[in-house]
């Protein structure tokens, strides 16, 4: 899709798509979300539990704000004990290794990872705990990646067992195609983005949905060829223009702007919750895809070209370098 019809494309879903109420059942599973406490991970989590989820794990950086959540669920579907609040930091890859080994430790089967949780970084700011990453990188692209990787063994278990794929489903952006990402043409892509000196953080957000977007297309070919038994499905979900916190970091006079455009474009966080539960119902048909309004959707005209392809495999290798490098035989969970 060129730049142009994506964005015509997006403004009709803003304006003219009413998202399906979500109706498919998740009785027994156990599903683990991040960033649950608030915004669309918290009304995904509402869905998730009102369909009837045995456990529903929401995977916060504050566990105040988490247990807040909890409560929150708990006393609008009338289940309590279902939405449980743990600590997850993303931009720590220690705390994303506790997180992991607890679920290895209390949690015998997940079903759905969705992997929400998002920052729209302003300024250059560097994860101290994950290598030295930019923040934006460090928790939209490299912790969740991590993260996935740490639980896939608990899911392949869990998805052999029962018979069913298990899902892997990260948030992504329609704003994947908003950045001429000059700096692909970098030897080393994820290294540059970590040059303070050079960084474009009016850019960076956009950056990272797009890096996103090519790795998970890359980690999706990688799980096909796996011959490890348990399935996995991933995807990519775009929720679409959401009032949410998520632009908390822009100045005051964009706050304004926001709130016009909010006013004309924006869904609610239920109604953009709704898409975060259709890619948690997987299926053989959203492998490797880019969900778009509930449905299997077209990504940019850039993802989609030969030269996206190389830049895909270049970022594949770095990010599994990293990983590799950060934690030894990870990259095996494959
Ligand atoms: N809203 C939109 O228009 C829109 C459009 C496209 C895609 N998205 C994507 O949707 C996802 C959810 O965002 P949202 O719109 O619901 O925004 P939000 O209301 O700001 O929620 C973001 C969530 O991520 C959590 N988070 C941030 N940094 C974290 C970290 N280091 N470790 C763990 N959790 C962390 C936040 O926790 P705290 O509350 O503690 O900060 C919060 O729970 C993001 O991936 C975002 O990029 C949003």
């Amino acid at each position: 899709m060129s730049t142009l019809a994506s964005f015509k494309s997006y403004l009709n879903s803003q304006l003219h798509v009413t998202l399906p109420a979500p109706t498919t059942k998740f009785s027994n599973q156990t599903i683990i979300i991040t960033g649950a406490n608030t915004g669309l991970g918290l009304e995904a989590a509402r869905h998730l539990v009102r369909l009837d989820a045995a456990k529903v794990i929401l995977a916060v950086r504050s566990l105040p704000k988490g247990e807040a959540a909890a409560q929150d669920i708990a006393s609008t579907t009338g289940r309590a004990g279902v939405a449980e609040a743990w600590p997850l930091d993303l931009s720590s890859h220690a705390s994303i290794e506790a997180f992991a080994a607890r679920v290895n430790r209390e949690i015998p089967r997940v079903d759905v990872l969705i992997a929400n949780a998002g920052v729209f970084m302003t300024q250059f700011e560097t994860a101290a705990e994950a290598g030295g990453d930019e923040m934006t990188i460090a928790v939209n692209v490299v912790g969740h990646m991590l993260l996935a990787l740490l639980l896939l063994p608990r899911m392949r278990e869990t998805a052999a067992e029962k018979g069913r794929a298990g899902v892997v489903t990260f948030v992504g952006s329609f704003t994947h195609w908003m950045t001429q990402f000059p700096e692909r043409k970098a030897a080393d892509i994820l290294g540059g983005l970590n040059d303070k000196g050079k960084a474009r953080m009016k850019d960076r957000y956009y950056v990272s949905k797009l890096i996103q977007l090519l790795t998970v297309r890359e980690f999706a070919n990688e799980l096909t060829k796996s011959t490890k038994p348990g399935k996995i499905v991933t995807s990519v979900i775009n929720p679409g223009f959401v009032a949410t916190q998520i632009m908390r970091h822009e100045g005051p006079l964009f706050q304004i702007y926001l709130r016009v455009l909010r006013k004309m474009l924006a869904r609610t966080a239920e109604e953009g919750s709704r898409t975060l539960v259709h890619g948690a119902e997987g299926g053989e048909e959203t492998h490797g895809q880019y969900l778009d309004d509930c449905k299997v959707g077209s990504a940019s005209g850039f993802v989609l070209s030969p030269e996206a392809g190389d830049t895909q495999k270049q970022l594949w290798r770095e990010l599994a370098a990293k990983l590799e490098k950060a934690h030894p035989g990870i990259m095996q969970n494959i």
